[in-house]
């Protein structure tokens, strides 16, 4: 399916300040192998849909904007304020351009994310021609991300975040990469319905997972093998990690 379509495009979420890091560069900005972490992201989307790349952007802009622009031509979302993924997606909606159809959203701190993995997803979407399609992967050691809560094989009721899970919903090992190719329409309509009576406060992007499945839309999940290619850089440790791997990859 390597073809670009025009009716396609990707949203990275690049806007938080990446507290975890322990650092005041913006997460994003931080180097793997000579390189700032969202460079590997762009050129991931660039092979999806070199002409429709929104990137959401908020802590350091300024210098998020001048290190993309360097390589490539995307549209800029400003989040002034990091209030979520939910809310980051709803600055990016506004740079979507009529024709587009469906939307793949990646996060800025998932680099070792191949572009491969996207067309598959992509694929998958459009034989179900599903409304929203989640990359999932099973992980040894789930803690930090999202918890798939499942209402059947393969369909998808909610994702609990870990401050917000129970000691029960902690042990799914099946977790959300934060990877999701989605329609435009049921995307619109369900980022303003979210709400933020959660832990953090925060519009969580994954909301959507239960508006959409109370809604009666068809949501599916697409559990891939590697855990690896989907690690969320959130600490220092997790910057070592995937840069170790990186290092072992082929280019
Ligand atoms: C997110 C998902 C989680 C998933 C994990 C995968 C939500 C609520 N949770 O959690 O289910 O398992 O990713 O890695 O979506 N960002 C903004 N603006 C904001 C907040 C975040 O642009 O207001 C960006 C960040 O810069 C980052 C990405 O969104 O690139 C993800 O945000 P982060 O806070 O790292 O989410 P996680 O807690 O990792
Ligand atoms: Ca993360």
């Amino acid at each position: 399916m390597k073809c670009e379509r025009n009716d396609l495009a990707v949203i990275i979420l690049a806007a938080g300040l990446g507290t975890r890091m322990k650092s005041d560069r913006a997460k994003v900005l931080h180097e793997i192998i000579g390189r700032p972490m969202i460079w590997y992201v762009i050129e991931t989307a660039k092979k999806v849909a070199s002409n429709s790349i929104v990137v959401v952007i908020g802590h350091q802009a300024e210098k998020v904007r001048e290190v993309i622009s360097r390589s490539a031509d995307v549209k800029y979302a400003l989040q002034e304020k990091q209030l979520g993924t939910g809310h980051a997606v709803l600055c990016a909606m506004r740079y979507i351009s009529e024709k587009i159809k469906k939307i793949v959203i990646l996060c800025g701190d998932v680099p070792l994310l191949s572009s491969d993995t996207i067309y598959h997803l992509i694929e998958n979407h459009d034989k179900f021609n599903c409304d929203l399609s989640i990359l999932g992967v099973e992980m040894e050691n789930p803690k930090g991300y999202g918890r798939i809560l499942f209402a059947e094989e393969q369909q998808v009721s909610g994702i609990v975040e870990e401050a917000d899970a129970t000691d029960e919903q902690k042990k799914i090992n099946k977790v959300n990469t934060g990877i999701y190719c989605v329609n435009k329409i049921f995307l619109e309509e369900s980022v303003k319905k979210i709400k933020t009576n959660n832990a953090q406060e925060e519009f969580y992007l994954t909301d959507i997972i239960k508006i959409g499945h109370e809604a009666g839309k068809d949501i599916r999940i697409l559990i891939m093998n590697d855990p690896e290619e989907f690690i969320g850089i959130n600490t220092s440790e997790d910057l070592k990690r995937v840069e170790e791997i990186m290092m072992r990859r082929p280019m």
